[in-house]
């Protein structure tokens, strides 16, 4: 009787040394998830999964690339039982109308004070943080122009020239952060009421919409449109992939945007979350974004920007609170008065 009992321990203690550090794995494995909701381009959304799984080899994680509109309509959708845990990229009015709606986390990261202008690159309630900045251009197909005899727009005036009719591509800002920064843009350099006349003016220049803010690189360097009015980075990212692509600034002023990150409200791996957050404040990290063909200016010290020229032209002084809490009022109003968001370019 003794010894079947004792034979018996031997074998539960080999059993748990066996099998216990398996368990032990798949817990931790299964504790060590992230749900990155990604809003810049789907290249430096994977080569950012790579890295950070690099840095923390026990976190995995799974991203969606999703423009900010459609970003933020998810967000929304999904309050009640939020699937993704941080939200990384697209111009900060979305975070700020993200954070009027009570979607997001406040989060006071120790690498904040890495920030070169905390008191433009974050919400003052540590709501959000600011991880690039990149400035909006214009894309004019080169071929188009000699063909035409024509010169690339200088001025949104420029672009509302008979020689453009049809020509003009641009995303839609029901979607797009790129368009909303454009629609945004031309509100506070025209002010309202002549900032909506100019906007139906452009509309009836206006192509087509697209659904992703960088989709007009693509459209125009193929051909299918004369100018595209994009974030200047990536146009410069899809010239260096060989489209004929000319890039030139409005000279009465563009916008900018600061492209924001946020813990989302309710997320379920927080502790990772917070992790990404830190990481996504750090010098080397924001250096990578060229390896990734992303060449938004950095925003913290430390980190030179591979494009310094981008940021060296004239900039208004783009209200992001303003234009954040007048996001959806906004965005209705050009979906109902100006384009519908239907048949969107992708
Ligand atoms: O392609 C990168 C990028 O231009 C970011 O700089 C920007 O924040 C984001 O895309 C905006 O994407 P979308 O206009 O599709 O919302």
């Amino acid at each position: 009787m003794k010894t079947k009992r004792a034979t018996f321990l031997r074998l539960a203690a080999l059993a748990l040394a066996l099998f216990a550090p398996a368990v032990y794995a798949q817990q931790r494995r299964a504790g060590s998830e992230l749900s990155l909701l990604c809003t810049p381009q789907v290249e430096w959304c994977e080569g950012m999964k790579a890295e950070f799984e690099k840095a923390n080899p026990d976190i995995t994680v799974n991203f969606v690339r999703l423009s900010s509109g459609e970003a933020l309509t998810r967000l929304r959708n999904e309050r009640a039982n939020p699937q993704f845990d941080i939200w990384w990229g697209g111009p900060a009015d979305s975070f700020i109308a993200a954070k009027q709606e009570g979607l997001l986390e406040a989060y006071e990261s120790p690498n904040l004070a890495n920030l070169k202008d905390p008191k433009l690159m974050k919400d003052p309630d540590n709501f959000w943080a600011g991880i690039y900045i990149g400035s909006l251009g214009f894309a004019t197909n080169t071929n188009y122009l000699q063909a035409n005899n024509l010169q690339a727009p200088t001025s949104w005036d420029d672009l509302l020239k008979p020689e453009w009719q049809g020509q003009l591509m641009i995303a839609h800002p029901s979607s797009s952060g790129t368009s909303y920064t454009a629609l945004c843009t031309i509100l506070q350099l025209r002010g309202e009421e002549k900032g909506w006349e100019y906007l139906r003016a452009f509309n009836g220049n206006v192509l087509q919409y697209t659904k992703s803010g960088s989709a007009p690189t693509r459209f125009v360097g193929a051909g299918e449109a004369a100018v595209g009015i994009v974030f200047s980075h990536d146009i410069v990212a899809q010239i260096e992939r060989g489209a004929p692509l000319t890039l030139t600034f409005p000279d009465e002023g563009t916008g900018y945007e600061i492209g924001g990150m946020a813990i989302v409200k309710g997320a379920k791996n927080l502790e990772a979350a917070q992790k990404w957050f830190d990481w996504a404040l750090e010098p080397t990290t924001q250096e990578l974004g060229p390896k990734y063909a992303a060449y938004q200016a950095p925003t913290v010290k430390g980190a030179e920007p591979a494009r310094p020229e981008l940021l060296q032209v004239n900039l208004i002084d783009y209200d992001f609170e303003y234009c954040g809490k007048k996001k959806k009022e906004f965005v209705d109003r050009f979906t109902n008065e100006i384009a519908n968001a239907e048949r969107l370019k992708e």
